[in-house]
């Protein structure tokens, strides 16, 4: 495995040889504007079934596929709609994916055998040039092991995928930190399949009909019928037992907070929570880590899942997570913090 480091510039040599990995169906790790992506060629059934091993990933989870540019968007999909044109104007390239109705080009594989692939133009600049170079559609889905949070700068993916790719692109942490909105459109109506970045609010602009798909914030049944697989299947979770405390009103969630403290004083506790109640907490010996500024959901969500895999290397007997708004970002936030505590929030 060979480590590039384009955090000042792109060596466009060195992409050349990374481009022309993907075309051969091998592996490598790249930037995207959400968070890191392992791909491959999508149209090689063998670099593709290769991807799920490297991860572990469930055969029943399908791949997003990246394009550069509406050629390629051309040869993968068919009957794209006038509400998927508006959103493909508004939100391409950036961090928006939409399922749409697949050409038999792809392989099987790629989507798990569903007849609709999700396909997103990814607002970064290595990964277009990337995507270009290789001149073929690549298919990946976060560099990260099934299951754990993904991977949003090169120290945390290193050790878990270096055996697994010939490349990995280190562009420093990356800009989003966490992945695409997923949305897939159902009767004219924009449904929200996976919040991200691009909010309902932001969809409402462009002048169509949207919701967030009911089952966002509940626990699923692995044997339910879903609309987007990755729903049902353990995500984002650190190995540390982690529990939610959320509420609108920052000092009795902190009283809340305070309690649990209190009651688990013999417990090693690592609490995830503002910058500005960390003051608050100082009478306690606790792992405090910082989400950052309150309100500031950009520098929240670009640290989230760096944050949660840092609670893991601190070997403590369970950890506090603090909720922020639902607002925005902070959909998407409170969605994989929700996953990360497996359903255990306390709502205050
Ligand atoms: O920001 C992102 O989307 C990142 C970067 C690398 O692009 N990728 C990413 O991929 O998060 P992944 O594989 O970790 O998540 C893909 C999600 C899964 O929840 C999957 O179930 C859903 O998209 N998905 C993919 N194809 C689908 C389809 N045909 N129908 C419904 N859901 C689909
Ligand atoms: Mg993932």
């Amino acid at each position: 495995m060979e480590l590039l480091d384009f955090k000042e510039k792109i060596d466009l040599k060195q992409l050349e040889k990374v481009a022309n990995c993907i075309k051969k169906g091998k592996l490598v790790v790249f930037p995207t504007e959400t968070v890191y992506g392992i791909g491959t060629n999508a149209f090689d059934e063998m670099a593709v079934s290769n991807i799920f091993k490297a991860k572990g990933r469930p055969s029943d989870n399908p791949l997003i596929v990246h394009i550069a540019n509406f050629k390629m968007l051309d040869e993968l999909v068919t009957n794209v709609n006038e509400v998927e044109k508006k959103l493909m104007k508004a939100f391409w390239p950036g961090p928006l994916t939409i399922i749409l109705p697949k050409k038999d080009v792809l392989p099987q594989n790629v989507t798990c055998g569903l007849d609709t692939v999700g396909i997103r133009m990814p607002n970064n600049d290595i990964a277009l040039k990337l995507i270009k170079m290789a001149n073929v559609p690549i298919a990946a889905p976060s560099a990260n092991v099934s299951g754990k949070p993904s991977g949003t700068t090169i120290e945390d993916i290193y050790l878990e995928l270096k055996d697994k790719v010939e490349y990995m692109i280190d562009s420093s942490i990356t800009n989003i930190g966490v992945e695409s909105t997923v949305v897939k459109i159902i009767d004219n109506e924009v449904v929200i399949l996976r919040p991200g970045k691009i909010s309902p609010d932001d969809i409402k602009k462009v002048g169509v009909n949207v919701k967030l798909h009911d089952h966002l914030f509940k626990n699923i049944n692995i044997n339910d019928r879903v609309e987007s697989p990755g729903m049902k299947h353990r995500h984002y979770a650190p190995s540390t037992k982690t529990i939610l405390v959320d509420g609108v009103d920052n000092e009795k969630t902190c009283d809340k907070i305070f309690k649990l403290l209190d009651e688990n004083k013999t417990k090693k506790i690592a609490l995830l929570s503002y910058e500005e109640n960390k003051k608050v907490f100082d009478n306690f010996d606790i792992e405090y880590l910082s989400l950052g500024k309150m309100g500031d959901l950009n520098v929240i969500s670009q640290n989230i899942f760096t944050n949660l895999r840092k609670v893991d290397k601190l070997n403590v007997d369970f950890c506090i997570v603090q909720g922020v708004e639902k607002e925005g970002v902070g959909i998407a936030i409170m969605n994989r913090l929700t996953w990360a505590c497996e359903y255990n929030v306390i709502n205050v």
